[in-house]
């Protein structure tokens, strides 16, 4: 567990679209196929290398309540089953990333989730090929990042 306490002060930058702090935290999870194909690093170098800064992170495989609760809205769709027994199928990592408009930013890095849709140069683009085992969850919204922190983090 950690403290996620943070300064905007420490951020060096400004939002280009902005051109004002948009300081936000965002929950970031690389999923069993990921960790499975000792992706985790190279995933993690890439948030970084864009200037992200890792807050908290943990390894865990979760249980089936966990994966239900952080699926929730998909809930009554044909793949909820799925989702969810994979995601608790084997260790993920959890982890809390911050920093400018990381929100957006994190799922611009991670592509688009339909192997057909996410562009060269993504996470997805350049090693998934699979619209359920596609390496990475990112939160859609700060709103929806905070009750997944929440979820896996219990804060
Ligand atoms: S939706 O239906 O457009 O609201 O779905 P989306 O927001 O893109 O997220 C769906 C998440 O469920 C995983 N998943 C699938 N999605 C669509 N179809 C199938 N068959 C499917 N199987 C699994 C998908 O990887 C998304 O996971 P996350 O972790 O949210 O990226």
């Amino acid at each position: 567990m950690s403290d996620f306490t943070y300064n905007k002060g420490d951020f060096g930058t400004k939002s280009s679209r902005t051109g004002e702090f948009n300081v936000e935290r965002t929950f970031l999870m690389v999923k069993p196929d990921g960790v499975q194909r000792r992706l985790v690093g190279e995933i993690i170098r890439r948030f970084e290398a864009k200037g992200f800064t890792l807050a908290a992170l943990e390894m865990v495989k979760p249980t089936r309540e966990q994966a239900e609760a952080h699926y929730g809205v998909h809930r009554g769709k044909p793949f909820f089953e799925g989702v969810v027994s994979f995601i608790s199928s084997g260790p993920v990592v959890a982890m809390v990333w911050e920093g400018d408009d990381v929100v957006a930013l994190s799922r611009k890095l991670m592509g688009a989730t339909k192997p057909a849709d996410s562009t060269p140069g993504t996470i997805r683009g350049d090693f998934a090929n699979s619209i359920e085992q596609n390496l990475i969850h990112g939160s859609d919204s700060p709103e929806n990042a905070e009750l997944e922190i929440s979820i896996w983090f219990g804060q």
